[in-house]
């Protein structure tokens, strides 16, 4: 395999781009270089695979083909012309454009989309005297192009699906993270597979499956195929040398324990179902109940906590009784746990009665939430609210 060195972009969740970086580094990527929403990276093709088999936290990984300076549409035709896209796929393969933009001064993303596709194909007839179709739902190859207010950068995804899909997931829950974002999530916490961890909200168990994971070392992307698997310079000796390399680091158990729980018997048998069909069924110790019932299992350890939003909680009857019990809860039986709430309600830190000793902003979707830690000592959190002012005399 040539060791020619490239250029990637990994997007990811915003908020977690400098714990992307940070695995990046992990994963053996040196040079990397933050903006936001993703991070740019240069480094030989066979690390683009161990990306996307390993990284927890990207959301894609895309390869840049071609970059230009633009004033019309027609440079943005002729750039895209230039680059030698029948050498990287065949004509047989179905194709999808997506371009995104800041600050462009061209009227019409719709227009550029169609331009570009237009050279793609164009560029294909000429050198093959055949042009591949456009599919727009399961397309074989996706290009991207960004543009700002002077350059054109063109991409070809080397992932496919998005990497958050990691081809565990069992049935259709309402409102479950990202795998991407709940592995953002722990990386936030600092929690480390040593440290004891609970989910006592976990739903479809996005959290402990991807804490599972990590713990024993199985790589997010084993289960799946990725996009750069149909490029015509794919290598698929190193990508199987590379899988096999991996599969042989995996730990046969997790060091620490791993609990979920969820009040749904519903969502309890989805988390099974889920983390059964990504073979970690043993792993996770899950159970059924109520929060407010759940008794610590240690004396330390992590929680994170994705408690609902939209309609139920958001009652303001229902927030109110519930999070100064949540609150009540953690200072009585948690004493001695670091604890996590991923939120989009403000409110949360006061009607819980703790102070956070970090919020750290974090998009879910496009919904803006904070992510909160709590440091639960004895009696409440290290660092308490001021006691409301008492009446004089
Ligand atoms: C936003 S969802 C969690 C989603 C989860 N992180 C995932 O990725 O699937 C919130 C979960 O809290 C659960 N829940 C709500 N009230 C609860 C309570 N009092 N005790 C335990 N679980 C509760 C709901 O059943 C729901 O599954």
């Amino acid at each position: 395999m040539d060791s020619t060195k490239r250029r990637f972009f990994a997007p990811c969740p915003r908020g977690l781009e400098g714990v992307l970086e940070t695995e990046l580094h992990g994963l053996g990527v040196p040079a990397t270089t933050k903006t936001e929403g993703g991070i740019g990276f240069t480094a030989p093709w066979s690390t683009m695979y161990w990306v996307n088999l390993k990284s927890h936290i990207a959301s894609r990984v895309l390869w840049e083909v071609g970059h230009s300076p633009y004033r019309s549409e027609e440079d943005v035709y002729r750039a895209a012309y230039a680059l030698a896209w029948p050498e990287w796929f065949a004509p047989s393969q179905t194709i999808k454009v997506k371009v995104s933009a800041r600050r462009c001064p061209l009227p019409s993303l719709d227009f550029l989309t169609l331009r570009i596709k237009d050279a793609v194909c164009d560029k294909f007839v000429a050198a093959r005297h055949r042009r591949p179709s456009v599919d727009t739902e399961r397309p074989n190859i996706r290009l991207d192009a960004f543009l700002d207010q002077q350059t054109v950068t063109f991409y070809l995804d080397t992932s496919g699906e998005p990497l958050f899909k990691r081809g565990h997931r069992i049935g259709s829950v309402e409102a479950p993270l990202r795998e991407n974002l709940a592995a953002g999530i722990l990386r936030l916490a600092g929690w480390t597979p040593k440290e004891i961890l609970l989910d006592p909200m976990c739903g479809s168990g996005t959290i402990p499956l991807e804490a599972t994971l990590m713990a024993r070392q199985i790589p997010p992307g084993i289960s799946r195929n990725f996009a750069f698997e149909r490029l015509l310079i794919h290598d698929s000796q190193r990508w199987g040398h590379l899988r096999e390399a991996a599969r042989a680091k995996q730990l046969a158990d997790v060091p620490s324990a791993i609990y979920a729980s969820d009040h749904d018997p519903a969502m309890v048998k989805i988390a099974q179902r889920t983390f059964q069909s990504a073979g970690v069924g043993i792993d996770v110790r899950l159970k059924q109940s109520d929060i407010l019932d759940f008794e610590a299992p240690a004396d330390q350890g992590v929680m994170v906590i994705n408690p609902p939003y939209g309609v139920r909680l958001s009652q303001p009857d229902e927030l109110e009784s519930f999070y100064p019990k949540l609150g009540d809860w953690l200072k009585q039986r948690f004493a001695g746990w670091r604890t996590y709430i991923l939120t989009g309600d403000a409110r949360v830190p006061k009607l819980i009665g703790l102070a956070p000793s970090k919020r750290i902003p974090l998009f879910n979707g496009a919904l803006e939430c904070r992510l909160y830690e709590f440091l639960i000592v004895q009696g409440g959190a290290r660092r308490r609210l001021a006691p409301p002012p008492q009446p004089i005399g």
